[in-house]
């Protein structure tokens, strides 16, 4: 299996990248979070995930070879070394469509919902495959219920997965599996106590805002500035909770820099409060070096990891899951385990199968370089089209971008004038508690589930209805 690394970076430190990205691969094999025989990234893939040189990771490669703590088997690639592995190993931190094709027909409706998919990449043949597989009848024991946190053994690959791709620290116990993250919100209300005292970023996710009215929790909203959630504004409030969306701010778009992030988790550590990291689209970076998530870079045990198949794979799956803090954890056993697991026994061995041969981590490589070509193309023709009568927001990353419009409609008189030419875009002003975001109309697009020749289509067509560009 080829190792997927997630290390933070610092152009602002003294030490060169190279050399922090040699101690970051140190130190994880020293510690034994990568193990004996795994195969460690190809020189080229890893510049490009991390938005570095190839001769950075290069030289830092070079240090380890000559250090023994990787080897280099002749056209195989590099991996992490036998007896240095064996020998170093201090402590275990982590136990272990249909095909819409090119073709366009005159008076399709194109829809730029941010919940859509590319379907046309979905692995239909191997998932029928490995579901046919799993549902044997050697496997009756799946037609009855299973474990009420979630299938142990998928558990176990979603902990390898998030601690390689995102920086996520846990071990399978810790992770609660449940349908969907409205689903897992009301749980951890419950496991958090409705007398907390909630905080949300404002604008953000309408779902868990609703969560929480419908839940009766106190909810107070936060404002943003350029580098997400406002930390200040959450320190003057009595909030013990507070929800965020750092990878990839919902709806803006903000990646959150790390030294907001670190601010985040000293006033969750100060007030003794905890975070509930949203991390619903992480997979997907199309700038900069991909900053670890704040589960990763609390040692106190105050983040609350939320992650979800819905975007990376396919929404319908329903797999989603949190990644509880040891205190947290510990309500949970004590008084939660009462409430049965929500997503079907079945569908959880077939994901698991699916990731233990390997097939995720090909699917989320292949569905990275598919949506990057997908918003490059569209960021392309909004260029070429709309040109400086628009402004994209929060091109960094995810499946979608909010279009500011500058063309003096509403944004109702945007969405109407687009639903005119039969291309839907999306409202924003919905994700606004407080404010009102109406002297500055934005649309959101996703582009996830159309092709390239309905992007430009729509366009175009937004260009007419708009008359701009
Ligand atoms: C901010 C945010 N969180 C989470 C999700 C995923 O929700 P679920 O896991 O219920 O599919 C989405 C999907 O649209 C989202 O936009």
């Amino acid at each position: 299996m080829v190792i997927e690394i997630t290390p933070f970076l610092d152009t602002n430190k003294k030490e060169p990248l190279y050399v922090q990205l040699y101690s970051y691969f140190k130190n994880e094999i020293q510690k034994g979070n990568m193990k004996t025989g795994e195969k460690i990234p190809s020189k080229r893939n890893l510049a490009r995930h991390l938005a570095i040189s190839q001769h950075t990771v290069e030289t830092a490669y070079e240090q380890l070879i000559a250090e023994g703590y990787v080897e280099s088997k002749p056209r195989k690639g590099l991996y992490v070394n036998e007896i240095l592995q064996d020998s170093l190993l201090i402590h275990q931190s982590k136990p272990n469509v249909w095909d819409r094709s090119n073709h366009v027909e005159n008076d399709d409706e194109i829809d730029f919902s941010h919940g859509q998919i590319a379907l046309e990449e979905f692995p239909y043949n191997v998932w029928k495959k490995i579901a046919n597989a799993t549902f044997s009848k050697e496997q009756d024991y799946l037609l009855i219920n299973g474990d009420r946190q979630g299938e142990f053994s998928l558990r176990e690959q979603i902990a390898h997965y998030l601690y390689q791709s995102r920086g996520v620290r846990c071990v399978p116990d810790q992770i609660v599996i449940g349908a969907g993250t409205q689903y897992l919100l009301g749980l951890l209300i419950l496991i958090l106590g409705r007398q907390s005292i909630f905080s949300i970023e404002d604008p953000g996710f309408h779902r868990t805002r609703e969560v929480f009215y419908d839940q009766g929790v106190t909810t107070i909203p936060i404002s943003l500035d350029e580098h997400g959630m406002n930390v200040e504004e959450l320190n003057k409030s009595n909030a013990s909770i507070t929800y965020v969306t750092p990878s990839h701010q919902f709806p803006m778009g903000i990646v959150m820099p790390i030294n907001r992030r670190m601010e985040l988790i000293q006033w969750a550590k100060e007030k003794k409060a905890f975070i509930i990291e949203d991390d619903y689209d992480g997979e997907f970076r199309y700038k900069g070096r991909p900053i670890p998530a704040l589960q990763g870079l609390d040692s106190s045990g105050r983040v609350i990891y939320l992650g979800t198949f819905s975007k990376s794979f396919f929404p319908s799956i329903r797999i989603s899951y949190m990644v509880l803090p040891p205190s947290l954890l510990q309500i949970y056993h004590e008084r939660y385990t009462i409430y049965k697991q929500t997503v079907s026994r079945l569908h959880q061995m077939t994901m698991f199968n699916f990731m233990k041969e390997g097939h995720w981590e090909r699917h989320l490589h292949k569905m990275r370089t598919t949506y990057r070509r997908k918003q490059k193309k569209l960021l392309e023709m909004i260029h070429f089209f709309l040109c400086k009568d628009v402004v994209v927001i929060g091109a960094d990353s995810g499946l979608h971008i909010l279009l500011s419009v500058h063309n003096g409609m509403t944004e109702n008189e945007l969405i109407n004038a687009a639903k005119t030419k039969k291309v839907k875009v999306y409202p924003t002003s919905i994700y606004f508690a407080t404010q009102d975001p109406k002297d500055q109309p934005m649309v959101l697009l996703g582009f996830g589930g159309l092709s390239e020749p309905e992007m430009e289509k729509g366009v175009k067509l937004l260009k007419e209805a708009w008359n701009i560009g």
